[in-house]
């Protein structure tokens, strides 16, 4: 096995940290892998700056760590987590922020700039916008009550966003056989998929989204027939047929800004937002799949937390580009260098 230190450590750090030696942290020689201690030497205070601006962002927008989790997700769901959804179109490069899952939802962008702006200021040329998004998706987390866990760092950011690959990301529409396959497809297993869910404790969203719950299932001029009827009627009269389609709801009207297992407790009762939500428990195929695990995690917030952590980190893990001949560390998060 090899010595072991951050990426840019001196001999004498490789052979303290050697004694430390743990799967997370930077290992030498060997095919390069995201660590927990990567920037200690270039950037050891990255946590503690980005922490910093989200607090200060917090104050004027109780929304936004629900926000900037959700970056994290769209960017490592389409080509791996490479900031490829922070970049702006450019002629013949329409951005990923641009398309559908995105346009109009999305959102968070100035805050990220803003961690990036400090980090810049703080060690020049060193944070990836990658990273970024990793390291301010925990502390999100974190500040809202959730989990915490040692976020893997090392990303670069790559060189180009990928519109037509953001069409492809779960959709509020999609049935649970969909949600399983877009989840395969990354190698994301059912307790990935039912505990990235869980994402859904907290944060907005827009009336657009369930009107065809309300009204027109499945074009059936119909209510969706899983949803608790008087939740029904509550969300009727937010989001009446002909009103304003970004008006906005809360995904977990419980504790809509706190990070706990009523995301899963509320699927219990027929009080999931969206189709793709109540999926995980209502669907034929959820019975033997994923209906068990939303079973548990209504029941152990300790198990939902472990499993989101984990699952956080799987999703992290996705294709980092870590080779500086195909990455690079952005100077400005919306445009290569
Ligand atoms: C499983 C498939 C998923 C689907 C179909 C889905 C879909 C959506 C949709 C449609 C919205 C509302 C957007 C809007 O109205 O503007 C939303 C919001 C949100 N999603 Fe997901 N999502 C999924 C997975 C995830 C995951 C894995 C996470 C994070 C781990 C996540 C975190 C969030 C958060 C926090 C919000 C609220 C954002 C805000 O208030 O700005 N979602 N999602
Ligand atoms: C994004 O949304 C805005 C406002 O809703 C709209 O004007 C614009 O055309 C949309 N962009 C794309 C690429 O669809
Ligand atoms: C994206 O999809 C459109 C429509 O299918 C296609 O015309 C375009 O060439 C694609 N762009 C890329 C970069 O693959
Ligand atoms: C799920 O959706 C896909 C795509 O729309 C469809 O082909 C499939 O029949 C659906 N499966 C179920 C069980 O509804
Ligand atoms: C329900 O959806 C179908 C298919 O999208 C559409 O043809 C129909 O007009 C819709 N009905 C209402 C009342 O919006």
């Amino acid at each position: 096995m090899a010595a072991s230190s951050s990426s840019s450590g001196s001999a004498a750090t490789s052979a303290i940290t050697a004694v430390l030696l743990v799967a997370s942290l930077c290992v030498h020689g060997a095919a390069a892998q995201l660590c927990e201690d990567y920037y200690d030497d270039t950037c050891p205070d990255a946590y503690d700056i980005t922490r910093q601006v989200l607090i200060d962002a917090h104050q004027s927008d109780p929304r936004i760590f629900a926000s900037l989790i959700r970056l994290h997700f769209h960017d490592c769901f389409v080509q791996g987590c490479d900031g490829s959804l922070l970049l702006d179109s450019v002629p013949g490069m329409p951005s990923e922020k641009t398309s559908p899952p995105n346009n109009g939802s999305a959102r968070g962008f100035p805050v990220v700039d803003a961690v990036k702006a400090a980090l810049e200021d703080a060690c020049p040329g060193v944070v990836s916008c990658a990273d970024i998004l990793a390291l301010a998706a925990e502390i999100s987390v974190e500040l809202s009550g959730g989990p915490s866990w040692g976020v893997l760092l090392g990303r670069l950011d790559g060189k180009t966003s990928d519109f037509n690959g953001s069409l492809n990301l779960p959709a509020p529409t999609d049935n649970l056989t969909v949600l399983r396959s877009k989840f395969d497809d990354l190698k994301l297993n059912d307790v990935d998929l039912v505990a990235l869910s869980g994402g859904h404790t907290f944060g907005r969203v827009q009336c657009q989204l369930v009107t065809d719950r309300l009204y027109n299932f499945s074009n059936t001029n119909m209510p969706d027939p899983t949803l608790d009827p008087a939740y029904r009627d509550f969300l009727s009269q937010r989001c009446p047929r002909n009103g304003d389609p970004t008006a906005l709801n809360d995904l977990d009207p419980t504790t809509p800004d706190t990070f706990d297992k009523n995301y899963y407790t509320n699927i219990e009762v027929n009080r999931g937002f969206l189709n793709s939500d109540q999926e995980l428990k209502s669907a034929p195929e959820a019975q033997g799949t994923t209906a068990p695990i939303v079973d548990q995690f209504a029941s152990s917030q300790d198990d939902f937390f472990r499993s989101f952590a984990q699952s956080m980190i799987n999703m992290g893990n996705l294709s980092p580009v870590t080779d500086p001949s195909l990455g690079e560390v952005r100077t400005n998060c919306k445009r290569v260098n």
